[in-house]
């Protein structure tokens, strides 16, 4: 990490304390938006149902040692053939707002060419019936489930992938032009390229180098630029759109003006590549300097279309790094093995990370509307005894995040809605089944669900608009 004396200034633009009225108790705004989310992947099975292709996680998966306990995604929660009873659940518990995303290989099999008219059917039912319910559905283009066709042909690494994106975006939203109003472009790029390409930990898996791991970046960073201009064609009246991003989150160890200003700088380089360089137009140069040859090959246009202006940008928040002013710039400190974090080893319990992630966004950006499209805590072993998961830990996670939420609107940050991470039990990637994350149990061999403690929980706290 460069010492902050080499890191540019970034530009001011402090929030306003005292430009609204929130008081500790009050409602959250009236036109707060609270709702829930999952993927395509992680809860529909039929994962080879209907036409649809292989995806890179479906291979993935089958790979001895890759998954824990070689969970497939073949079954999940079985939504594909229950998306209504789903619906109906999440409707009873109040909730008008859900986050999904489409499974690219339903709608392009081999990620290009022909397109699969059953994978388009299924979404159209889906989103009748998320309207017979009252749901608003908030569309994620691609939640990681690459078509495996495309991987052959280089995945992440190639151009090729940034082409087939864009007939996929341009297909799926006019076909949805109706249907969808709120559009999402990628989900989390550091999550496919550096942990798909870079450590292997996700699919497909690879190990590459630097250079090639900086070219995935790059190659997302132009399919977000596709999803806008997309959604800018065909969307129709009232379509916004935007990234959700997992930024790299910056929490000051006290709330000092030193410690304030160097949680920021150390935000403004961590960023620099996604947040950073769309906000730019180009890459920063303090990206450019630590990456050096490794820096992506940029073609003439490509900012012009990562930098399109954007609706809204999303973050996925669940934890974040302490940063304090040390003598040589910014130094962030790990976690001691003591601090406490949900199962998930790298879920440290950080609420303020909520509060700092949407101001430095505000005040490094500018970004002038912030969702937070992902928050929640994953445990293992959540049974349920008498008909009941009364899992109080999730109920107190969600509470104090939303605390932190409703802080930064308090001291004007613009922060509009919250989406609890998730809905139900899911694949939880290479974790499988065994890691649930979901407010609503599910029982994987019967598919039965039963809505855990959080979610009554977050659904008094959606009837009321307040923290209870
Ligand atoms: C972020 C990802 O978007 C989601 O797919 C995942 O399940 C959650 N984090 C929890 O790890």
């Amino acid at each position: 990490l460069a010492p902050a004396a080499t890191l540019a200034a970034p530009p001011q633009r402090p929030v306003a304390p005292g430009t609204t009225t929130l008081t500790y108790d009050s409602p959250f705004p009236a036109d707060f938006v609270f709702g829930v989310a999952a993927a395509s992947a992680q809860i529909e099975g039929a994962a080879f149902v209907d036409g649809k292709g292989e995806s890179v996680w479906d291979r993935f998966a089958r790979i001895p040692g890759k998954v824990h306990n070689g969970d497939t995604l073949d079954v999940a929660c079985d939504h594909y053939h229950r998306f209504d009873e789903d619906f109906a659940l999440m409707a009873s518990l109040g909730i008008k707002t859900y986050r999904l995303s489409i499974a690219w290989p339903r709608i392009y099999p081999n990620g290009d060419g022909a397109l699969n008219p059953k994978g388009l059917d299924f979404y159209r039912r889906l989103f009748a019936s998320m309207k017979k319910h009252g749901i608003t559905p908030w569309v994620t283009l691609f939640h990681w489930d690459l078509p495996q066709a495309l991987e052959d042909r280089g995945g992440w690494t190639s151009r090729v992938t940034v082409d087939a994106f864009a007939q996929y975006a341009d297909t799926v939203v006019k076909a949805f032009a109706q249907d969808v109003k709120h559009w999402i472009t990628l989900n989390e790029i550091l999550c496919f390229t550096l942990l798909g390409y870079g450590t292997g930990s996700k699919a497909p898996g690879r190990v590459e180098s630097a250079k090639t791991v900086n070219q995935t970046y790059h190659h997302a960073l132009l399919c977000h630029g596709h999803g806008v201009r997309a959604v800018r064609q065909h969307g129709g009246p009232g379509a916004i759109v935007g990234l959700t991003d997992n930024c790299s989150v910056a929490v000051p160890v006290t709330e000092k003006p030193a410690d304030i200003a160097a949680a920021k700088a150390w935000f403004t380089d961590r960023n620099a590549q996604i947040l950073g360089a769309m906000q730019a137009g180009k890459y920063p140069e303090s990206f450019l300097k630590r990456v050096g040859a490794d820096a992506p090959d940029v073609k003439p246009g490509d900012f012009d279309l990562i930098s399109l202006p954007t609706d809204f940008l999303g973050l996925n928040i669940y934890s974040g790094t302490f940063v304090r002013a040390g003598k040589a710039g910014p130094e962030a400190l790990t976690h001691p093995v003591n601090y406490p974090r949900a199962d998930s080893t790298w879920l440290r319990l950080v609420p303020q990370s909520i509060y700092w992630s949407t101001r430095f966004c505000h005040e490094v950006y500018g970004h002038q509307a912030l969702y937070i499209t992902e928050n929640g805590c994953g445990y293992d072993d959540e049974p349920v005894v008498n008909g009941e998961v009364t899992d109080l830990h999730r109920r107190d996670y969600v509470r104090s995040h939303l605390r932190e939420a409703h802080r930064a609107i308090a001291a004007g940050v613009p922060l509009k809605g919250y989406f609890l991470w998730s809905f139900i039990d899911n694949y939880e990637w290479e974790d499988g089944y065994q890691r649930r994350f979901g407010i609503v149990h599910c029982d994987f061999k019967t598919q039965v669900r039963t809505p855990k403690l959080s979610a009554r929980y977050y659904a008094d706290i959606i009837k009321e608009r307040r923290i209870l």
